[in-house]
């Protein structure tokens, strides 16, 4: 069987909600997906049947520890980890970037470089600058090219030096949709001698994700944006967490992962974040039978969710292509991203566009009365929004569709735009 979309969102209870009798279009995406239903029933499971905290001689204790067992070796399989045991759960991304860049820092000396880019969200910019700030490191910038939207690596040469210790970039940008070539900067990285801090919140959504083939020191992302609990989860390379002195109370475990884990854990979350971890496992063995082969270096669930995350992307990009198509053809829309039918392989379908005289809030207000929910703004894309010069105009609309999406809701969008667009 190939992509099902009807079994695929008869799965997901909020995709059926109506208000006043009408459908309700979910293109916010990007800023949290809605969980099919196997993730809300473990995060119930796990809060009737199995609460209490870990490492208990007792009964609830032990299927507590169970849960976060599973949840990470889960996590270790969507990432392609080589040991669970450098995969930690946090509130979120930002939090656990936060933290971390204070363990990190203890790496650094002042006048050290790090290398910070244009397309990345303010979680993977701000953290390091407050770093830089605190221990006196030197911040270089990686622009990216605002006709291209994409990074020219060239540049990434240049900015390199033998003070460049850490290199931060996303995976995939949450306003202009680039994916960018994170293998290649973590191979200019490493050959620099520097670590690199790879953003994964907007990629791991859509692509498969193997922290082993881009080759980085840490790789973060959120499971609410791919269908799972609001919790934050990082993989470290075990020599380089080994390094960094946690930042922990003293009663907490000094081993990996728990001494990067502050405090009691939401267990339900970690319980959620393996249902949608096996949410595109299930995906994999039932619909993506024929991508398996791709990923013949992987057995079991690790094949099943790679395999998934291709077929998924195969359709993401028809999304994206048909949605791209579509707002070009309406006068004075201008794309904030890559729009060429053979680059869609290089976006994620997150498309932004702006009007020529209608502000990105109206837009986005007049949709929502139609009940077709995206956001608008910079969406912490801070400083991709001042490259793109859209920063003090409200920046731009952004629609962000996911696998659960159809043609058809786009069509929908598109129709409606028109109307919303007349001054
Ligand atoms: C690219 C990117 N990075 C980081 C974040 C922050 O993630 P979190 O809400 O888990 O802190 C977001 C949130 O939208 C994002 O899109």
């Amino acid at each position: 069987m190939s992509f099902d979309l009807e079994a695929v969102r008869a799965q997901f209870p909020a995709l059926a909600l109506t208000d006043n009798g009408t459908r309700r279009i979910y293109f916010d995406n990007p800023a949290g997906t809605q969980v099919p239903v196997s993730v809300a029933a473990a995060m119930s499971d796990c809060l009737l049947g199995r609460n209490a905290n870990l490492g208990g001689y007792f009964a609830s204790s032990k299927d507590a520890d169970a849960v976060v067992e599973y949840a990470r070796d889960a996590m270790a399989d969507f990432l392609n980890a080589p040991s669970s045991d450098e995969v930690i759960f946090a509130q979120n991304m930002t939090t656990i970037t936060l933290h971390l860049s204070r363990s990190l820092g203890r790496l650094l000396q002042p006048g050290d470089e790090i290398l910070l880019s244009q397309m990345d969200h303010d979680a993977n910019v701000w953290p390091w600058v407050l770093l830089a700030r605190d221990l006196g490191l030197e911040v270089r910038w990686l622009p990216f090219n605002t006709e291209t939207f994409e990074f020219d690596l060239d540049v990434l040469d240049e900015l390199l030096s033998e003070r460049t210790r850490l290199v931060c970039v996303g995976g995939a940008s949450n306003l202009t949709g680039t994916i960018n070539d994170v293998k290649l900067i973590c191979a200019k990285a490493r050959a620099a001698g520097a670590m690199t801090y790879i953003d994964g919140v907007q990629s791991a959504p859509h692509i498969a994700t193997d922290v082993q083939d881009i080759g980085c020191d840490f790789f973060v992302c959120s499971s609410y944006k791919f269908f799972g609990p609001h919790q934050g989860i990082l993989w470290g390379r075990r020599d380089v967490l080994q390094q960094l002195p946690p930042y922990k109370v003293r009663p907490a475990p000094d081993e990996l992962p728990w001494c990067f884990e502050t405090g009691t854990q939401s267990h339900e979350g970690f319980a959620g974040v393996a249902a949608a971890v096996d949410y595109f496992a299930s995906i994999g063995e039932t619909m993506a039978a024929e991508k398996a082969g791709k990923w013949s270096q992987f057995s079991g669930r690790r094949q099943h969710v790679h395999a998934a995350m291709d077929l998924l992307f195969d359709y993401e990009k028809l999304l994206a292509e048909h949605l791209i198509d579509g707002l070009r053809n309406i006068a004075g829309i201008t794309v904030q991203g890559i729009t060429a039918h053979d680059a869609m392989e290089r976006r994620v379908p997150t498309v932004s566009f702006t009007h020529a005289e209608v502000a990105p809030q109206t837009i986005a207000m007049a949709l929502a009365e139609q009940n077709i929910f995206v956001w608008n703004g910079h969406n912490y894309a801070v400083e991709v929004a001042k490259a793109l010069g859209i920063h003090e105009s409200g920046g731009a609309v952004r629609v962000g569709p996911v696998h659960y999406n159809s043609i058809g809701e786009i069509d929908e969008l598109l129709e409606a735009l028109p109307a919303v667009l007349t001054p």
